[in-house]
């Protein structure tokens, strides 16, 4: 672990027992309230994409928002919001996912990528994979090129590493909790 992932890791809160009995909860709510992590983490989920013409940053809603929003503002791209079913105007997509228990729907706008467009996913945190998961398979029935799916946490015991990986998507993470 190196000086940035210490300040990070040291930025994250946890909360036992959130949402319920045996989760450990990670909040970057506390990473977000610090300046200097904030700007590290957006600094360092860019590094990789700058000078690369990502086109649509999709953030995943409702964490993934606040991060896309500032990564795609760094890389001059546009902001794509993946939403959770029912909260956008327009005509959608939608894509199913599995939830620990039943099923979840995210949806984007028909008309939110361009054909081939390079778009890259951000969220805040990868356990399973589920959630962007979906993501990527609902940006590419709209026609994006899926360049990468970027997080600031992984969950490594989740496995949602190799979710992503099977559908031939890099994935950068900056800190692991066990
Ligand atoms: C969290 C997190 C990711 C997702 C990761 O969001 O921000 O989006 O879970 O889990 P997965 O890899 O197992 O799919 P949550 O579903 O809690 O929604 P919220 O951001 O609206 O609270
Ligand atoms: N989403 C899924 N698992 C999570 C965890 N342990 N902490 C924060 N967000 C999560």
């Amino acid at each position: 672990t190196n000086a940035i992932s210490a300040e990070l890791i040291e930025s994250i809160r946890t909360i036992p027992n959130y949402p319920k009995e045996g989760v450990l909860f990670r909040d970057i709510t506390t990473l977000l309230s610090n300046p200097r992590a904030f700007r590290r983490a957006v600094d360092a989920l860019v590094q990789p994409w700058a000078g690369s013409k990502i086109e649509q940053v999709a953030g995943i809603e409702a964490r993934g928002f606040i991060l896309g929003g500032a990564v795609a503002h760094q890389l001059s791209a546009g902001f794509l919001p993946v939403r959770k079913k029912g909260k956008l105007p327009f005509k959608t997509l939608q894509q199913d996912y599995q939830l620990e228990y039943g099923m979840d729907t995210i949806e984007i706008h028909c008309d939110a990528v361009k054909q081939g467009e390079k778009v890259i996913v951000v969220d805040d945190l990868i356990a399973t994979g589920g959630t962007a998961e979906a993501a990527v398979k609902l940006l590419r029935s709209a026609g994006a090129d899926v360049v990468a799916a970027c997080f600031i946490v992984d969950l490594p015991e989740l496995q949602g590493r190799a979710k992503l990986e099977a559908l031939d998507i890099p994935v950068r993470t900056l800190v692991e909790f066990p």
